[in-house]
């Protein structure tokens, strides 16, 4: 809430909260401090930074600052949204992944130098992903400051004591959500909703209610409501039955301990998931969760995208309800479709072998499949 700040109600500029942001141009020429370094903040201080004669971009925190385009200039979700991944993260402490991972965005610009490094390793919190922000930074456009102690008639005092003149605040202090036409149904409390995966009130007396796409997944969220809904129709059909109350609220309390162990305490981490872990989930309950197991023994080749490629929503298509006869040749052929709509111009190119030629990639498998079974 924007009250919480002291003095913003002497404070004579605009101010305003970021799900009332339109324009850019309403801040031309104007001095801006946004505050709050999430995934809104950070849009805004980019956008409004072209407009601004000056955006402050105030956090408690800081953060670390992914970017959407990868390595070979791949979209981050193809890169990281892998099965293979998911494996070696089981492998992995959490701490040697957060290694990895600051180390490698550090390479890119180093967080301490540009007054953004947390002292949060980077799987605290949710990520914030953005390609430009560096480079407002370095060109000046904007200013990274601590939190704000105070505001006064004109200006915004820092906690670092610094004191910088302003004509307009945006609050990007996150969203918090409520349903007040469904009072009595569920209850929100400071954004934590006692939901069965994210989506059934476990004590409803007949499962006729479901919340489609009310998550912060770690991946994209489209493919994961399409699922919700494949899973919601066939409850309400009847042909998939929810576990009694008590086991649904077992879960999610379950959850809920596992959010609170594994991130920064924040009313922005109560409806986290991860996309892969989260999809698998929900494709049990419809019966379309791919069994990598027989894909390896039936269709090696098939197997090897699934388990390696991005995880993309075709995996649920293979078998079970709904499944579809082109899943196949989809999966084998999306990582041309990925860049296809970049090729506007023709390169000259001998067409180049696989990053990894499919020997290394079977071998590679086979030694995963025998740590799978050392396992089981
Ligand atoms: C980033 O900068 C800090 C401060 O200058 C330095 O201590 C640190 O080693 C640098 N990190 C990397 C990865 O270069």
């Amino acid at each position: 809430p924007l009250s919480t700040f002291p003095g913003i109600e002497k404070f004579k500029g605009r101010y305003l909260h970021s799900r009332d942001y339109k324009d850019a141009r309403d801040f031309t020429d104007k001095r801006v401090v946004v505050i709050g370094i999430g995934n809104s903040g950070s849009d805004l201080a980019v956008e409004i930074s072209q407009a601004a004669k000056q955006v402050f971009l105030s956090t408690r925190r800081g953060a670390w600052i992914l970017n959407r385009v990868g390595e070979q200039g791949y979209p981050m979700d193809i890169i990281f949204t892998t099965r293979m991944k998911i494996f070696l993260k089981k492998l992995l402490s959490s701490s040697m992944v957060s290694d990895f991972m600051e180390k490698q965005l550090n390479t890119r610009f180093n967080h301490s130098h540009y007054g953004l490094k947390p002292k949060h390793r980077i799987l605290d919190q949710h990520p914030t992903v953005n390609d430009d922000l560096p480079n407002r930074i370095i060109s000046g456009r904007v200013l990274v400051k601590p939190n704000i102690q105070e505001f006064t008639e004109t200006s915004a005092i820092f906690e670092d004591g610094t004191r910088e003149e302003i004509d307009a605040v945006v609050f990007a202090t996150g969203y918090s959500f409520s349903f007040p036409f469904l009072e009595g149904c569920v209850k929100v409390v400071e954004n934590q909703i006692p939901l069965y995966k994210f989506m059934f009130p476990p004590d409803l007396e007949k499962p006729t209610l479901a919340f489609i796409g009310l998550i912060q997944p770690l991946g994209a969220i489209m493919p994961i409501s399409e699922l919700q809904c494949r899973w919601a129709t066939r409850v309400f059909k009847g042909l998939n039955k929810l576990p009694p109350r008590h086991d649904m609220e077992t879960d999610i309390k379950q959850k809920r301990e596992a959010m609170a162990k594994r991130y920064v305490k924040s009313q922005r981490h109560t409806i986290q998931v991860d996309y892969i872990p989260y999809m698998d989930e929900l494709a049990s309950q419809v019966g379309v969760k791919p069994n990598l197991l027989a894909l390896f023994l039936t269709d090696p080749r098939l197997a090897l995208e699934v388990f390696f490629g991005p995880c993309t929503p075709y995996q649920y298509r293979l078998r079970g309800p709904g499944h579809w006869a082109g899943a196949r040749e989809a999966i084998l052929t999306q990582q041309q479709r990925v860049v296809k709509p970049l090729q506007t111009r023709t390169v000259d190119e001998q067409p180049s072998a696989t990053a990894m030629p499919l020997i290394f990639k079977l071998v590679g498998a086979m030694a995963v499949l025998a740590v799978i079974f050392a396992y089981m």
